[in-house]
């Protein structure tokens, strides 16, 4: 496999990227078309999602809103997403809610937009041949899956369902050349991060602990141009915790 002569370019590929209407999806989108591609952006909000195309640089990006909890979504997604090199699965929801106040309901919820509309999605693209054989997909996870926090166990256990499948899916689609891969972020500068602020978590304490503190939406992006680009070509069935030094958090300086 040759590369090109920058192998962190993303020129001359076509990448998806759900959840482009807000946060890290919308800056993975726009650092993408920095680095060359061109983009096909979905999200629900069309004012928003509208917002980021504005922002992409370059030609021949296209927006399609869709509500990918539903499969009505997902399957006009797969159907006007054209050939694509790489995909990026960023949207997501989060809520705080104590275990003892889980309910079936509430994990339908969770589980709808975090990890079935990517696995179902990843499915569709792959049953129309919409990803090339040198493509790459990317599962934005979250360092919840791994490493938990108070009342996210819907959430968490949402994010830790990608990794299994992703590691599955990596070994199916290998010998079509695709590679799958997961980042694990910390917290994340966003609005999802804002709204579990006001909905009572005590984010401050959890950013205090972060040695590098809070990450911003450009952090995941640069990490998730490197898995879109080929000078990730071998790497594969990864999962990459993103997170500022947050998991290991033993203060050596106390
Ligand atoms: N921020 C963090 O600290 C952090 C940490 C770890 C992992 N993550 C993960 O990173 C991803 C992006 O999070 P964020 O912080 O950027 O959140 P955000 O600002 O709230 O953005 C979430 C995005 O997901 C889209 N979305 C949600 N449910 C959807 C559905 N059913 N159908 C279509 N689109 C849907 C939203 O679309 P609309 O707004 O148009 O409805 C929005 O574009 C999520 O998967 C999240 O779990 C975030």
């Amino acid at each position: 496999m040759s590369v090109a002569q920058d192998p962190f370019s993303l020129s001359g590929k076509r990448v998806l990227v759900t959840g482009a209407s807000s946060g890290i999806g919308r800056q993975i989108a726009i650092t993408c078309s920095q680095m060359g591609a061109q983009l096909v952006i979905t999200g629900r909000n069309t004012e928003r999602l509208e917002a980021t195309a504005t922002a992409l640089h370059g030609e021949g990006h296209t927006a399609i809103p869709a509500d990918l909890s539903q499969q009505q979504g997902l399957d006009l997604l797969a159907d006007q997403a054209g050939a694509l090199n790489g995909v990026v699965h960023a949207a997501g929801i989060s809520k705080l809610v104590p275990f003892r106040l889980i309910s079936k309901s509430h994990l339908d919820e969770i589980f709808d937009s975090n990890t079935y509309a990517p696995l179902l999605l990843t499915k569709g693209l792959l049953a129309r041949k919409r990803i090339a054989s040198n493509g790459s997909i990317l599962f934005i996870s979250a360092l919840s899956s791994h490493s938990g926090a108070m009342a996210t166990s819907a959430y968490a256990a949402s994010k830790s369902a990608l990794l299994g499948a992703m590691r599955s899916l990596a070994l199916e689609v290998a010998k079509q050349g695709m590679r799958a891969n997961c980042i694990a972020p910390g917290y994340v500068r966003t609005p999802m991060l804002d709204g579990l602020g006001q909905g009572g978590g005590n984010m401050d304490a959890l950013f205090d602990l972060t040695p590098l503190g809070m990450g911003d939406p450009e952090d995941v992006a640069y990490a998730s141009v490197f898995y879109l680009s080929d000078a990730s070509r071998w790497v594969t069935r990864n999962y990459f915790i993103l997170d500022g030094g947050l998991s290991t958090p033993m203060d050596i300086y106390a």
